[in-house]
């Protein structure tokens, strides 16, 4: 009998527990800085040092950080399941725990690319991007990372997944930042859906959701533990 698939949509609200800060929560990163200072190709033009300084910062806690219980569960779920990460996360903590199959939507802070052509990723060799540092092409070297106003490459991709999902994780994201939070559209309306998240509400607008008022570290492993009964 084919393995159910189960697909799992997280944000940054996963990788918490393990010391990254989010996005939206008080004391989150865009309280800090100014989204157009660090995260949008008009950031890049006018001040690439400030954008490579922000990433270089986020790669140094990025490399530092551990897997959480939560991460280690969805590992766990690959014994019964076919199991298929897709994240808006750019830290490679799904990486670190042992996750097989992982679609990053987002980037990876462990990469870096051409500013020229998208098609030339390198793997980061040191912790920091540095200007002057250019591509086989020339052009300086910037993060493998979606900016906001940029397309999504791997949309596509993670959409058709969506369509395939038996079961469908949702674990700390809020949700807000399209096309990425669009992914839920695409899951089958029958397929049971689950939300790990603390500050989280129903979804009047998602069929068949479990709202899971947990931290990612409680409510995943309890999650995995009912679905591996
Ligand atoms: N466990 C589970 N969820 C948590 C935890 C936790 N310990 N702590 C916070 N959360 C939840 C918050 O309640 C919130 O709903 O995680 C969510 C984090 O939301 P955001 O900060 O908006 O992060 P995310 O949804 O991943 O943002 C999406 O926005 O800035 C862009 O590209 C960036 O990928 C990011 C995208």
């Amino acid at each position: 009998m084919a393995r159910k698939k189960i697909i799992v949509f997280t944000g940054a609200g996963i990788s918490a527990e393990s010391g990254l800060k989010t996005f939206r929560d008080s004391g989150g990163l865009w309280e800090e800085y100014n989204v157009e200072d660090v995260a949008t190709p008009e950031a890049w033009e006018k001040n690439p040092a400030l954008v490579l300084d922000f990433y270089n910062l986020r790669r140094r806690q990025a490399v530092n950080a551990k897997p959480n219980p939560a991460h280690y569960a969805l590992v766990k779920l690959e014994k019964r399941f076919d199991v298929q990460i897709i994240t808006q996360n750019i830290d490679d903590l799904h990486e670190k725990a042992g996750s097989k199959n992982i679609l990053h939507l987002h980037g990876e802070i462990t990469k870096c690319r051409s500013s020229v052509d998208d098609s030339l990723v390198y793997p980061m060799k040191g912790k920091d991007l540095k200007l002057g540092q250019r591509c086989e092409k020339g052009s300086q070297l910037r993060p493998h990372i979606v900016w906001f106003g940029e397309a999504v490459p791997m949309m596509e991709v993670a959409a058709s997944l969506a369509t395939t999902a038996d079961l469908f994780l949702i674990i700390g994201t809020s949700l807000n930042v399209y096309p990425a939070a669009g992914l839920v559209n695409y899951v089958p309306e029958i397929a049971p859906k689950y939300l790990v998240d603390p500050s989280a509400f129903s979804k009047d607008y998602i069929q068949n959701l479990t709202v899971i008022k947990e931290t990612a570290g409680k409510g995943v492993p309890e999650l995995v533990e009912k679905l591996l009964k």
